[in-house]
C-alpha cells in the first residue's frame, strides 16, 4: 500500500515567528496523536523554511516549498532555486499550483522545467494539475490533465517511484469550499495513474496521487478511502492544526 501523503500548502500566510509557534504546537499534539500511519509534509513560504527545520529536524513533520526557480542558478532577481529549498529544509515543493499558473502565467513548458530543476537539486516535486469549471462543463477535465501531464513530464525520468508526486486539484474547488466528490477525485486520480502507467511502466503504481481543493475532516475519510487517492494536498484546513491532524487520521491505516 501506498503511504498516505498528508500535504498542506500554506499559500501566503503566517509569519516566520508564527510560524514557530504553530509548528511547536504541532509537534506537542503528535506526541499524544499517533498518525505514524501517514506521511506529514507543510509547504511553507520559503522564508519559514530555515526557521522550521531545527524545529521539525528527527521529527515526522517534513517540509516542502510551494514554488522553486526553473534555473540553478544565476541572475534571476527573486528567484529561489531547488538547492536552495533543500539546503534550507525542504525535501518536497509544490509545483505548477494553479495560482502559479493563474497569477504568473505558468505553462506546461515551465512546470516542466520546474519539475526538472526540483529532481536535479535534490528536492520531490508535487506536481499540481487540474481542470478549471468551463473544462470540467465542457467535458474536458480528462484531457486537460493529461495534456498538464505530458508537458510537464516531458524528458523527465523516474528512477523512483518516490521520486515524484501527482496532486489532481480541479481548480473551482480550491478554496470555494465546493469539493469533488470522492468518485470524481478517484475517477481522475485513476485518468493521471493510467497516464502515469503509459510513460513509466509499473514505477507508476506507487507514485502518490493527492487530492486538493476544500479537503476538510468531513470529506477526507470518504476523499482518502478511495484507491487512487493516496493523500490530500490541504490549503485552509492545513493552517488550523486540529483539522490538519483530524485529517490525516482520516487516512486509511
Ligand atoms: P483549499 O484546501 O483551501 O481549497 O486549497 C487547496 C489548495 O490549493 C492546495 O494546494
Amino acid at each position: 500500500m501506498r503511504t498516505p501523503l498528508i500535504a498542506g500548502n500554506w499559500k501566503m500566510y503566517t509569519t516566520p515567528s508564527t510560524a514557530t509557534v504553530w509548528m511547536r504546537a504541532l509537534l506537542e499534539d503528535l506526541t499524544s496523536q499517533d498518525v505514524s500511519h501517514v506521511e506529514l509534509v507543510l509547504n511553507v513560504p520559503a522564508t519559514h523554511l530555515a526557521v522550521l527545520a531545527p524545529i521539525t529536524a528527527g521529527t515526522p513533520v517534513a517540509l516542502g516549498g510551494q514554488d522553486v526557480s526553473a534555473h540553478d542558478e544565476g541572475a534571476y532577481t527573486g528567484e529561489v532555486s531547488a538547492a536552495m529549498l533543500a539546503n534550507a529544509g525542504a525535501r518536497y515543493c509544490v509545483v505548477g499550483h494553479s495560482e502559479r499558473r493563474q497569477y504568473h502565467a505558468e505553462d506546461d513548458a515551465l512546470v516542466g522545467a520546474k519539475v526538472a530543476a526540483c529532481l536535479a537539486g535534490g528536492l520531490i516535486p508535487i506536481l499540481c494539475v487540474g481542470e478549471v469549471e468551463s473544462e470540467r462543463e465542457a467535458g474536458e477535465h480528462e484531457a486537460t490533465v493529461i495534456r498538464q501531464l505530458t508537458g510537464a513530464l516531458e524528458g523527465i525520468d523516474l528512477k523512483d517511484s518516490g521520486d515524484l508526486v501527482v496532486a489532481y486539484e480541479p481548480v473551482w474547488a480550491i478554496g470555494t469550499g465546493k469539493t469533488a466528490t470522492a468518485d470524481d477525485a478517484q475517477a481522475m486520480g485513476a485518468v493521471a495513474r493510467s497516464f502515469l502507467k503509459g510513460r513509466y511502466g509499473p514505477l507508476a503504481d506507487a507514485v502518490r496521487i493527492l487530492y486538493g481543493g476544500s479537503m476538510k475532516p468531513s470529506n477526507a475519510a470518504e476523499l482518502l478511502a478511495k484507491a487512487d487517492v493516496d493523500g490530500g494536498l490541504i490549503g485552509g484546513a492545513s493552517l488550523k492544526r486540529d483539522q490538519y491532524l483530524a485529517i490525516a487520521a482520516a487516512a486509511p491505516r
